[in-house]
This record gives C-alpha cells, structure tokens and sequence, in this order.
C-alpha cells in the first residue's frame, strides 16, 4: 500500500427515532454495537488512525472505544452540523493526515471488510479523487440519490430532501462511505456551504465540488445492497439482525454446521463453531462462546461466553463464563453461572445450577442440585437433591470433594468442608466436618417407627383406612400363605414319594439288565 489511510467514522449524530438514552451507534446488534461492526470492518484497511467523531452522547461512546478499540481516536463535534462539518472537524484535529481518508457512517453495521478493502483498493489503483459506495434499492426514500452524467459518471449527490421528481425517481443511492484523497477533500470541505433543506454542511456536496475540478470522481456500486443498509430506528434495527443473521447462519452451514432452524437460531457474530457442530432450534449464542467439532447445542439454549467441547450435548441450558469438556452432558434445564468447568466426560444434569464449580473428569451432578463454590475430583457422583452450602449470610466458603466420592441423596455440604477421596456419604446427610478418606459420613437422625399409631390418632382419616384395609390385607395373605405352606408340605411329601418308587424301579432295571 503506497498511500497512508485514514478512517473516519461519523458517530455524532443523535439518532432521534431510536428514541433511547442509549446512543444509536451502541446499540447492540448480534455481538457487536453498530459502531463495533463499522470498526471490525474498517479495521482491516490497515489505516494509521481510526478516528471517531463523537457528539450526542460523547461520554458514552468515548468510553465505550476506551474500553473495546483503544487505538481509535475520538474527536468531538461539539455541534452537529452536517456529515460535511463532521468529517472537517475530525481532519482539523489531525492537520498531518494526507494519503486516502475513509469515511464511513458509524450506522452501517452490514459492511464486509472485503468490499471496503475493494473499494479503497480500486479508489487507489484509479488515482481518483473520490469514491462512493453507492447500491441499487427498491425503496430509495430518505437517502441520497446518485446523479450521473450523460456518460454515468458520477456527477453529484442530490439528497432526498433536495431532489427534483428525476432525481428522486432515481434507485442508485449512497451508502455514507467514501474513499478520498486526503488534499482534495481538505479543500472541498472548505468550501461547503449550508445551503440546503436542513441548514447543514452536506458531506454529499463536496462530490460535485470535486467533479468541478475536473479530476476523476468515481462509484463503486456495491454487489450486495444490503450492505448499504443502516438503521433509523429499532424497527429496522430488528430487520438488520434478521439480515445478519441469516448472513452468519448461512456462513456457518456453508462451513460445515448443521442447523435445523436457522430462523430461530441467533449467533453473534464473535462466535466460532466447527464443522459437523449441530444447533438445533431456539438457541442463542453469544459473545466468546466456541463449540467444538460434534457437539450439540439446543434446542431452546443460550450461552454467553461459554466453551463447548467436542462431542458435547448442551439441551435446554442458559449458560455464561463456563467450559464445557469434550464429551460431556449438560440439561436438560440446567443453568450454569460464571466461573463453572466441567470437565471432559462430565454431568451436569436436569434443575442444577452451578456457579464458581470445578467439576472433574467423568464426574456427575445429575438432578435437582446446587453446587457453588466448589472443587470436585474425578469420578465423583452427586446424588439428587444435593446442596453446596456455600454462603453463611456473610461470606462465601468453598467446598472440595475429592476422587471417587459417592454423595448420596438430599445431602447438604455446609462449607467450608472436605470430603476426601473414596469417601461415601449416607442419603439425607448435613456434612460440616471432614470426611476422611473411605469412610461413610452420616450426619441425619435415627428412624423410630411408632406402631399404630394412626389408627389411634388419625381415626376415620383417608390414611387409617388405608392402614386398616393393609392390615386386613396383610391377615389375609399371612392366612394363605399359611394354608398354601401346608398344601406344599402334602404335595413335596408325596414328590418325595414318587422319587423314591421311581428310583427303586431304575435300581431293579438296572439289576435285571446286569
Ligand atoms: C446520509 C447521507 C445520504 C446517505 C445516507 C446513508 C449526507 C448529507 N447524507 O444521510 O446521502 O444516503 O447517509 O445512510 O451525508 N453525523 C455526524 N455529525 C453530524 C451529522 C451526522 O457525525 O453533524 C453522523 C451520524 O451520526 C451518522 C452519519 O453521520 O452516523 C450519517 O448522518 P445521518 O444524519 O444519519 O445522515 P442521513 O440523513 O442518513
Ligand atoms: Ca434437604
């Protein structure tokens, strides 16, 4: 690349019809803000500044590049007053930028990083001036048409509000990004005047500007007009995200992942799934999340951040900050919370939720569970209904269960406790001491059965009637059973009987033959 670039990415504007105190170049669409997709894409222009004109909502979206693209430089336009004015304001501040400057609207979150690299390309290689990112809709209404001349060259930019009936009839619009030679734009934005509809200095006038000096002005229509696409208000917010997403879903098919309802499966764009993964309807998945290769994922699931390993199953699982190992089985109905690691082979199963919980290789944690706070070995099991009690009102305590642990049933662990390796603890268990390693711990009060007991003092209930009729019952069958013994007794009396003729007849057959 012989010419330094520079990016500018127009952010000021308050975005009236989102009507949010958010402002519009934050919103989030699958992943990223608007502004965050616009700098994925111009991030690979290999630009020696991205600068970002700041206005509505200054502190938000200056703290927000602060905190997710450090290298952008944000300026601010204290007043709006125009595209025009914007884009002078960020090269006044930066009076050493020569070379290409690009300029991009920061609400087009659809643009792909190829084409602006094709665009800037060709801008370079032609030795334009300018070039705008132009595409061909069907419903031109509001944006600013593209007028050519009689041999379609570019000759102005007439926006809607300024049109004559021709000019609105045309369907080839821009698309707020341009290439420009850094000298030819200075001085063009010089010249601007707020001569127009709405009072302000138009970025778009300084294309006819430029086509006046006679030097080459060029378009580069794009092949895909829903790049060009920008949102106004959450409406068409909604429609961009379905867009994307069937841009990503079909991405991600064409690479290998089954998905059986992409209408319905929403994947930020952040995510990154290998091939022969399947996602199945209903499913969310955002951030930093990962799935492995032979995974499976949904339906009805959202994870945030999370790891998925190869060959895993998630079903019907919320999810965030988690690493899921290779081969491991999660849900149905599971919520896993920050800082939890199941382990290759693991369980975490129907009704648990984890959080802080280091679960070991082949261990399982399958029903109705709560387990924060924890270290557990490998296989290790958690029988149903199992609670990490991890907080005392004030402070968090950690729990460790070591190697081949059995917990059985409706057992509490009141931390801080260990449960050494090999060790069993009896169902209905309140732990808070130590168990040594191979021992049983039972901690749970001794049975007393007390007879009768309610015939005498729930008389007349539903349950002394049923104990009368099992006690009835029981007489009954003891009766029979006492009878039939008897029977039995006669009939192995006379089998033993028969035995014996039938063998002293073999005796004397056998006798007779000899
Ligand atoms: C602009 C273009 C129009 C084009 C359309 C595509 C102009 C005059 N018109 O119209 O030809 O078809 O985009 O979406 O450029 N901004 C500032 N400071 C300002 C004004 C705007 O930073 O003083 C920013 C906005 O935040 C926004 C971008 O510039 O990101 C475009 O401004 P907007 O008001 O949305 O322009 P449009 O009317 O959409
Ligand atoms: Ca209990």
């Amino acid at each position: 690349m012989s010419e330094p670039r520079t990016v500018v990415v127009l952010a000021a504007g308050e975005g009236k019809r989102m009507r949010s105190t958010l402002p519009k170049v934050l919103h989030p669409l699958l992943g990223r803000t608007l502004l965050g997709h616009v700098l994925h894409a111009t991030g690979s222009l290999g630009a020696q500044r991205q600068i970002v004109v700041v206005g509505h909502g200054a502190e938000q979206v200056t703290a927000y590049l602060a905190e997710t693209a450090p290298s952008a430089e944000a300026v601010l336009q204290a007043d709006q007053r125009g595209t025009g004015h914007a884009v002078r304001t960020a090269l006044d501040a930066f009076p050493d930028v020569t070379g290409t400057v690009i300029v991009v609207g920061g609400d087009t979150p659809m643009l792909r990083s190829a084409t602006l690299t094709a665009m800037v390309d060709a801008h370079e290689q032609a030795g334009t001036i300018a070039t705008v990112l132009t595409a061909r809709v069907d419903d031109p209404f509001g944006l600013g048409r593209i007028v050519r001349d009689e041999q379609g060259r570019v000759a102005a930019i007439v926006e809607h509000r300024d049109a004559t009936p021709e000019q609105l009839a045309i369907n080839e619009v821009n698309t707020s990004v341009y290439a420009f030679d850094a000298t030819a734009l200075r001085d063009a934005l010089g010249k601007l005047t707020a001569a127009n509809d709405q009072g302000e200095e138009y970025l778009t006038d300084v294309l006819e500007l430029l086509v006046s000096t006679g030097r080459p002005v060029a378009a580069h229509p794009l092949s895909d007009a829903e790049e060009g696409l920008g949102a106004n208000d959450r409406a068409q917010l909604a429609g961009l995200a379905a867009r994307l997403r069937d841009r990503i879903n079909t991405d991600l098919m064409r690479s290998g992942v089954s998905m059986l309802d992409p209408a319905t499966t929403w994947i930020d764009v952040t995510v990154r799934i290998e091939p022969d993964a399947t996602i199945e309807p209903n499913t969310q998945l955002r951030g930093a999340t990962s799935v492995a290769a032979g995974a499976l994922v949904g339906p009805d699931t959202t994870l945030t951040n999370v790891v998925v390993g190869a060959g895993a199953q998630v079903i019907r699982t919320h999810g965030s900050d988690s690493v899921i190992g290779a081969g491991a089985n999660v849900g149905p109905f599971a919520y896993l919370r920050p800082g939890t690691d199941l382990a290759d082979s693991g369980k975490i199963g129907t009704f648990v939720e984890t959080k802080n919980a280091r679960i070991g290789q082949g261990s399982k944690v399958p029903h109705l569970t709560y387990v924060g706070d924890a270290t557990i070995g490998r296989d290790v099991n958690i029988g149903a209904g199992t609670i990490f009690v991890n907080y005392d009102g004030v402070h968090k305590h950690q729990t460790t269960v070591e190697d081949g642990v059995f917990v059985g049933c409706d057992t509490t662990l009141v931390a801080p406790v260990t449960v050494r390796a090999g060790a069993y603890i009896a169902a209905g268990s309140s732990i808070n001491e130590d168990v040594p390693s191979g021992a049983l711990g039972i901690a749970r009060a001794r049975q007393r059965n007390i007879d009768g007991w309610v015939e005498r003092k729930r008389a007349g209930t539903k349950g002394a009637k049923a104990a009368a009729a099992a006690d009835t019952e029981a007489a009954e069958r003891a009766a029979r059973l006492a009878a039939a013994s008897l029977a039995t007794a006669d009939l192995a009396v006379d089998n033993a009987a028969g035995e014996a003729i039938a063998v002293t007849e073999m005796a004397e057959r056998d006798a007779s033959e000899r």
